[in-house]
């Protein structure tokens, strides 16, 4: 019977309890982290280690460190960190069943097939089966184009459009018939009912209820993917003038609006090896970019653009260009866009097209070197609200100004990085003609009108969860918790001492949970690896503890101290909280508690004297 390890850590940890324990030993024995990260960063052997340049953030020098004796990666710049398989499903976008089942083939251990009920394997078929026949209307819409007369009018336009053959391929271009019912008539000839169809948003009722009418009738037909390359949903347009210009699928059960991007699964690769993806509006405008070689464009479909399909590509890259219309309508979706990544700390730009240039139109007329200008002088968040700010201002005056500074403060503040800010604030003093110090003293104001305000612990706190790019500031971390983390997973048997001497309570946040978690593994399996850590924060915290250097000459003496230490610390940190107390209960003029807390400050007291005498 396989052994499962439980943990207690919630989130992607949860995926690791459904894969037997010893199967993902067995995957990590056979695998070899520096061979695994070569493959994606050229890395050189310095002393014990091996360096590279970080691929999860942009450096000129190498700080990012791989260890083959301890199995594991650490930037020394950006802080990230893991094992070989929270590597992989970070430079992949993957999740851990997926990353691990990427690296069981590579070094041929079968993972088990995981036992379906009878109700989930229905539902998997089904969907297979929609997939299957959403692609058989693609094809079918592109062989009408390329292969028959009912093309011809489609094609012509698309040539006139100076859309290519190869591009045609690529986004799997089709023409829809004529006819109410040239899909419908030749799909169920073929045997698909045409419920089947409605499911999908093929057919549409009729008013009477007798039946059935095709959506897509006359339109350049095309198919939307999902990130795997499975066909979702249909987008057409017209040919000519009229409207709807396009028409889309209605929601289904495989297409939800605001939760895919279109040319998402072309884009991805390039996404990663350019480190950058450009969101445009439409799709003619992605499949212009792909055509002039800018591979890395998705489009949101004319939709608002959601905090999901910003979680999808931020699995690619962290680098965002908006190149939505210069309208009005552009700059309010390219606005909301803005908000969601700058959240989510990503780094974001604008591209500013000349008005009423969409990017397939500049593309065309300009080439593809002169819109990579574009998107290399693409405006920063700050530089383009304070523009948009600007314009809708009319007058010049002091008031007018000061107002703009309040309206960006709060961006302004949500910056994380000094130097950013430093330049925002350069920037903006230029653009509206005001000192430094002016800006400066705006701000400070504001800081602490918000610090008066509740809510405002809040928002921080939100915005280190959303942060994907934050780490665990390396002064919040306790260095000697962390040099007693290294001993103890190098030398697991003295965990037995620490657990005695308090266990976790020794530790503070963020190491305590990873004390706690190889504590836990030590204790199911006796020895602890880089690789049973659960994914994600702990992962990083050992490779954090496990690249310090330090020296130890007495091992047996270091974690006595060490432990005194901690114990010294946990007191004092004990005797400020009961100073606290008494404070309080002095106030309140509770005789009993004083005693109490009095009684409890002697008794810390006199611990401290046999620890430390
Ligand atoms: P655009 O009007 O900018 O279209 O709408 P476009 O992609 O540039 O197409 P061309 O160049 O005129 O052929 C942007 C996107 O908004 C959605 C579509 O996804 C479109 O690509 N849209 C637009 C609709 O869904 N319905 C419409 O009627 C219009
Ligand atoms: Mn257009």
């Amino acid at each position: 019977m396989a052994k499962f390890l439980r943990r207690k850590n919630e989130g992607d940890k949860m995926a690791r309890g459904l894969i037997p324990q010893e199967i993902i030993d067995e995957i990590a024995t056979r695998l070899d982290i520096v061979e695994v990260i070569n493959e994606y960063v050229r890395l050189e052997k310095s002393g014990r280690n091996f360096f590279g340049l970080c691929p999860f953030h942009n450096e000129k020098t190498p700080s990012f460190s791989v260890s083959p004796e301890k199995q594991i990666f650490h930037c020394f710049g950006c802080g990230t960190g893991g094992n070989v398989f929270t590597f992989v499903m970070q430079i992949e976008g993957l999740s851990f069943p997926e990353a691990l089942e990427k690296l069981a083939q590579r070094v041929g251990v079968s993972l088990p097939k995981r036992e379906l009920t009878e109700a989930q394997k229905e539902l998997l078929e089904k969907k297979q089966k929609k997939y299957k026949l959403n692609l058989a209307v693609s094809k079918f819409f592109h062989r009408l184009l390329l292969e028959t007369s009912w093309g011809k009018p489609a094609l012509n336009y698309l040539k006139k459009r100076g859309i290519d053959i190869a591009t045609i391929e690529k986004f799997q271009l089709g023409v829809s018939l004529p006819q109410w019912d040239g899909l419908l008539k030749y799909f169920t000839q073929k045997g698909v009912s045409p419920k089947e169809l409605e499911e999908l948003g093929l057919v549409v009722p009729n008013n009477s209820q007798t039946g059935y009418y095709d959506r897509f009738r006359n339109r350049l037909m095309f198919p939307i993917w999902d990130e795997q390359g499975n066909v979702i949903a249909f987008g057409g347009r017209v040919l000519d003038d009229s409207q709807p210009k396009y028409l889309n699928s209605p929601e289904t059960s495989l297409f939800h609006k605001g939760k895919h991007l279109y040319g998402l699964h072309l884009a991805k690769n390039s996404m990663r090896s350019e480190d950058m993806a450009i969101i445009v509006e439409g799709y003619m405008d992605v499949i212009a970019c792909h055509q002039f070689g800018v591979t890395n464009a998705v489009a949101s479909l004319g939709t608002a653009f959601t905090k999901e399909q910003a979680k999808l590509l931020m699995r690619h890259t962290y680098q965002i260009a908006f190149a939505y219309d210069a309208d009005l309508a552009g700059s309010k979706a390219t606005l909301r866009g803005l908000d969601i990544f700058s959240d989510y700390g990503c780094q974001i730009r604008v591209i500013k097209l000349p008005e009423g240039l969409d990017p397939d139109e500049y593309l065309r007329k300009y080439g593809k070197n002169e819109f990579n200008k574009l998107v290399l002088n693409g405006m920063s968040l700050i530089e383009y609200k304070l523009v948009k700010l600007m314009e809708s201002t009319k007058d010049n005056s002091i008031l007018s100004k000061t107002k703009i500074v309040q309206k960006i403060i709060p961006d302004l503040l949500k910056m994380d990085s000094m130097v950013a800010r430093e330049s925002a604030v350069k920037l903006i003093s230029e653009k509206l003609d005001l000192t430094e110090t002016t800006i400066l003293s705006e701000l400070r104001y504001f800081a602490q009108q918000q610090q008066k305000l509740p809510q405002n612990q809040d928002i921080k706190y939100k915005k280190r969860e959303n942060n994907p790019k934050q780490d665990f500031p390396r002064n919040k971390i306790n260095r000697t918790e962390a040099q007693l983390i290294k001993i103890l997973f190098e030398h697991p048997h003295y965990l037995i001492d620490v657990e005695k001497a308090g266990g976790k309570e020794l530790f503070t946040y963020p190491l305590q949970q990873l004390f706690e978690e190889i504590f836990e593994v030590f204790q199911e399996k006796g020895e602890v690896v880089s690789t049973d850590l659960s994914t994600g924060d702990n992962s990083k915290l050992l490779a954090m503890v496990l690249m310090q250097e330090f020296r130890v000459p007495d091992l047996e003496k270091a974690v006595a101290d060490y432990i005194k230490i901690l114990k010294v610390n946990k007191l004092e940190k004990e005797y400020l909280d009961k100073q606290n107390e008494l404070k309080e209960a002095e106030k309140l003029g509770d005789g009993e508690r004083l005693k109490e807390i009095l009684s409890h400050i002697e008794w810390i007291l006199q611990e401290k004297r046999t620890l430390a005498p």
